[in-house]
């Protein structure tokens, strides 16, 4: 892609990436040389800067930090030559980042400073974005109230920044999930299907006690009856039921994931029986139980297609996948990802190419 908007450029004097190992990065530990700072004062998005990635100046009275005014997204950039750098569906991302700020009442910027801003950003970080297999350059745009001023009303001051971050695989192995009797993580009406700073906080108690009896996440329950499922911590969530492909639907308290809806529209180009629908926790365990449940995946961004190990609900532990993905789960994978690095077709035109040099 070529890009429009004009960016005031500050380049690092020294790069950094000589003190990373981008073959074990882990997750959201390491930063990319450059970020995008937009301002937003005076009733309006002022010109987009690319600077070194370092500190910003605030104070504890950051409304942010108090109110949780604050949005953000998901992304990632894939290698496919060293002339070509990949990124899958941003203008999805770019989509459910205007609908989370309005329901954040932030203010949403132009799309052309969200998709050039990172392509800004990969230009100049390219040799971030790590080669080896299952290794990526994470992008996390993020955009917060930045009045300072401890008063839980609609700020007038913004910031809108992208960050990258070379990350390894997500779940190295599959997952065990746990449902919650007690905790959700959504209601109706609430800021569910926003990607709102503050779902996550939200998660994180009832995600640690999951952890201490050894789960690695919650299986979300609706609010109301305990008994539909949503999704799990960063992921949408899928079973496999005698050949059909079944996901809850988007409900308002659910995020539209952009791994999901990728995976519903590869699963129906293929002829899959696929169903949107409510599902509840009895109908899995049932399925688990009489062997029709034949595969269980979470998918999002970083983990692609995670395989669920076991799920265990109100004392019942189903197991599904030991080691590896079910045929399923591994075709959308391989799918997934092979269009993401540019090496199989891309019929559906998801990806965007950046040209960078070598
Ligand atoms: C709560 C939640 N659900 C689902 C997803 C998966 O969404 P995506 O496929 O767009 O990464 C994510 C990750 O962004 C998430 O945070």
């Amino acid at each position: 892609m070529t890009t429009d908007t004009a960016f005031n450029i500050t380049k690092v004097s020294e790069s950094r990436i000589k003190n990373v190992d981008l073959d074990n990065p882990g997750f959201g530990r390491e930063f990319a040389d450059h970020m995008l700072e937009v301002e937003y004062n005076d009733g309006a998005w002022q010109e987009p800067e690319i600077k070194p990635f370092g500190t910003i100046e605030t104070t504890p009275a950051l409304n942010t930090l108090h109110y949780a005014q604050s949005v953000f997204e998901g992304l990632k950039a894939y290698y496919v030559d060293e002339g070509t750098i990949n990124l899958f569906r941003p203008e999805k991302n770019y989509a459910r980042m205007a609908r989370s700020c309005e329901r954040m009442c932030i203010p949403v910027f132009e799309q052309e400073v969200f998709m050039d801003g990172i392509a800004e950003l990969i230009k100049l970080d390219h040799k971030w974005v790590p080669q080896k297999e299952g290794n990526t350059l994470y992008i996390r745009p993020l955009a917060c109230a930045f009045d300072q001023m401890i008063s839980a009303r609609v700020s007038d001051k913004y910031r809108f920044y992208v960050m990258t971050s070379p990350v390894g695989s997500y779940y190295q192995r599959p997952v065990k999930l746990t449902t919650s009797q007690k905790y959700v993580r959504a209601v109706k009406g609430g800021v569910g299907e926003a990607k709102a700073a503050g779902n996550y906080g939200g998660s994180l108690y009832p995600a640690q006690q999951a952890k201490a009896k050894g789960y690695d996440q919650v299986l979300w329950l609706d609010a109301f009856e305990h008994q539909y499922i949503e999704e799990v911590g960063t992921m949408n969530i899928f079973f496999v039921i005698d050949g059909v492909l079944i996901t809850p639907n988007l409900s308002g308290t659910i995020l539209p994931g952009i791994t999901r809806a990728s995976v519903i529209e590869l699963a129906k180009y293929w002829d899959m029986p696929v169903e949107e629908r409510r599902i509840s926790i009895d109908e899995v365990m049932e399925a688990g139980e009489n062997g029709t449940l034949q595969e269980a995946f979470g998918a999002g961004t970083a983990a692609v297609i995670a395989p669920v190990e076991e799920i265990h609900h109100d004392g019942s532990t189903v197991r599904v996948h030991d080691e590896e993905r079910g045929l399923i789960g591994q075709k959308l994978y391989d799918t997934i990802t092979g269009i993401q690095r540019g090496k199989i077709e891309d019929p559906f035109g998801w990806t965007t190419s950046i040209e960078v040099n070598s």
